[in-house]
């Protein structure tokens, strides 16, 4: 193994400065996608990636990506991540993978090492999903697995488009999208779960992503007096919303092995304490490696939420905010990344990963995988997320290495 290593209090410099745009008290982020503070951080990474000597393209749908140039001409061995976050999100999650990317450019620019293939750094538009449904959107449509014109469609949770506020903040660019080969994908990020931090390892060589199935369900009944509308008279949204998620929980306890459920948003209307609400509005995120019981988990919540309809007299509607099937990562490229973690004296488990990540998209189309490093107390999504200076480094330094032995 060669010597090179990248500089950790630069990456952790980079991290904690992109951190500053939409920061929130405690330490964590607002960066949702497309707004003001998402324009403010891409304009500092585009910055970065000039002062690194990068070829900028921006697409159609706004994801970015700076290209080395390599000794030969042809597909780039590339790595990426996102930038925007979830409302209440941390300084890590996507981030580090983006940054992590221009380290490992800017350890090879120092020490003048050139590669055979070009590097390209990547952040994709919308990852998150947190503002505008599907998450992944942007690798999605760069990959081919999503429609440009109907991403750019998408309405937001503030009912704004995908193709308005692209404007609004000066990313809708114009390099052709769908078309972009990558030689080979690989994208370092934390883990957002528990398991390395339990076991005491340092590196997860991920094996693939669990299949994502996002639903809202508009309930309709009657809205009445909370105090003269006897029970037996009610048609009453927020009940149905209630049982639907306490019905999610226990069909996960049902199925089991790996089945996750989660309601993330109940909203009623109207929400005041002394009126049955006319609507609920609510959203159900349910995930599994295993799209078999994953479509059993979809079947039986959907001929739950039928009978209780029937039971309360309400009317509900359904819309597939996002679909994506489980996907397995290259063997290869996940040895890739074992044997090398293992190399550079990193402890290291493969894994399935439980959120979903840009990697994803590629894996169809190029060898794919991922490298997680742990978060503190197993926390994501949330301003506590933590990863320590010296696992950001380890993570950063497998990356340079992997992408290393893919681009010569
Ligand atoms: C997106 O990152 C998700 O896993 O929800
Ligand atoms: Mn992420
Ligand atoms: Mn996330």
């Amino acid at each position: 193994m060669n010597t090179l290593r990248i500089d950790s209090d630069r990456l952790g410099a980079r991290i904690g400065e992109l951190a500053q745009i939409g920061a929130l008290e405690g330490g964590g982020v607002c960066r949702l996608a497309l707004t003001e503070d998402d324009r403010k951080g891409r304009d500092l990474v585009c910055r970065w990636m000039q002062e690194l000597g990068l070829e900028i393209s921006v697409d159609r749908i706004g994801n970015v990506v700076g290209i080395r140039k390599g000794d030969e001409q042809g597909d780039p061995v590339m790595t990426g991540s996102h930038i925007d976050t979830v409302a209440t999100g941390g300084a890590y999650d996507g981030n580090l993978g983006v940054l992590a990317g221009l380290e490992v450019v800017q350890t090879l620019n120092d020490t003048g090492i050139s590669t055979k293939r070009p590097i390209a750094v990547a952040f994709f538009t919308n990852e998150e999903g947190a503002r505008f449904a599907p998450d992944m959107m942007g690798s999605g449509v760069h990959q081919g697995a999503l429609d440009l014109d109907e991403m750019l469609a998408v309405e937001g949770i503030d009912g704004k488009t995908v193709n308005d506020q692209l404007s609004a903040i000066g990313y809708a660019g114009d390099a052709a999208v769908g078309g972009f080969r990558a030689h080979s994908y690989v994208e370092l990020h934390i883990e957002q779960g528990p398991v390395l931090e339990q076991e005491d390892l340092l590196i997860g060589a991920v094996t693939g992503v669990q299949g994502i199935s996002w639903t809202e369900y508009t309930i309709s009944g009657t809205s009445n007096h909370a105090g003269t509308t006897p029970m037996q008279f009610r048609h009453d949204p927020g009940y149905v919303a209630a049982q639907i998620s306490v019905e999610a929980r226990r069909l996960a306890a049902e199925i089991g092995k790996g089945q996750v459920a989660t309601i993330g948003q109940i909203n009623l209307n109207p929400n005041l304490i002394n009126v049955i609400p006319r609507q609920a509005v609510i959203t159900v995120d349910l995930r599994n490696i295993d799209e078999a019981l994953l479509q059993q988990a979809e079947q039986k919540l959907q001929s739950y939420i039928d009978e209780i309809a029937t039971a309360e007299g309400v009317q509900v509607e359904s819309r597939t905010l996002a679909r994506f099937e489980p996907v397995a990562f290259d063997p290869e490229m996940i040895e890739l990344v074992e044997q090398t973690a293992q190399a550079l004296g990193f402890s290291c488990r493969q894994m399935p990963s439980g959120a979903g990540h840009d990697a994803q998209m590629f894996a169809p189309n190029c060898p794919t995988s991922m490298i997680f490093i742990p978060s503190r107390g197993g926390i994501s999504h949330n301003i506590r997320e933590y990863t320590e200076p010296e696992q950001l480094a380890a993570g950063a330094n497998l990356l340079l290495q992997v992408m290393l032995h893919r681009s010569t």
